[in-house]
């Protein structure tokens, strides 16, 4: 009876399913038993000014390529940045960091930035740790919520979010507040 069962195509979907569930159950013990003692879970507050200076005497950032072609909102041009990040809105404040990376132009119907930059700071506890942004960041918006992905260092396999909102613009050199929120190991 239970022989005839397992026979019938449908048991036999049935029976690939279940030892498939078992397989998937065992994954996820064996990635619980893993040996990385990664410590407590901590959550860190940043708070620091990025002066992003693409044009005048010191720049900081270069526009490495633009579309050939008439897009709006200058879609498609690629700055390559590494900025400084200081504890003021005042250049003259405290260097603490720079941010190394990239942005694009990416939006075709409103100005809009994709950001994938490297946030390391050089300075007291987090010298030599990092954490890493990739999000859109609608500029003209007052605040932004950007993602954070990842971090090193003190940030270690860092995950958070950071709020920012531009409180100087010259042109296109803009000096912007950034409020982070990072959990991390
Ligand atoms: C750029 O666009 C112009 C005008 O459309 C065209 O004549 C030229 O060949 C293009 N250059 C390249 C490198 O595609
Ligand atoms: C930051 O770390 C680097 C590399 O370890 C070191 O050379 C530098 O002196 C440190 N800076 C501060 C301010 O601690
Ligand atoms: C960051 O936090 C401070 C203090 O709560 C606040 O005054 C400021 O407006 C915030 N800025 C951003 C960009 O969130």
């Amino acid at each position: 009876m239970r022989m005839a069962a397992v026979r019938s195509p449908l048991a036999r979907v049935a029976v690939f399913f279940l030892c498939l569930s078992l397989v998937i159950v065992q994954g996820y013990v064996v990635r619980e038993e893993s040996p990385h003692n990664l410590g407590k879970e901590k959550v860190t507050q940043l708070h620091f000014f990025f002066h992003d200076t693409v044009t005048g005497k010191n720049p900081t950032g270069a526009l490495v390529a633009k579309p050939n072609g008439t897009f709006p909102f200058n879609f498609g041009s690629l700055i390559v940045i590494d900025d400084v990040l200081t504890t003021g809105v005042d250049r003259a404040s405290k260097v603490i960091g720079n941010a190394q990376g990239f942005y694009a132009l990416t939006g075709l119907t409103e100005l809009s930035l994709v950001l994938a930059v490297d946030f390391g700071f050089t300075t007291g506890k987090y010298n030599g740790s990092s954490f890493s942004v990739m999000s859109r960041n609608p500029i003209t918006s007052q605040t932004r919520e950007l993602a954070v992905v990842g971090g090193r260092g003190q940030f270690r396999m860092a995950r958070g979010v950071a709020f920012l909102t531009t409180r100087v613009l010259r042109g296109i050199n803009a000096i912007v507040e950034y409020n982070v929120t990072l959990l991390h190991y």
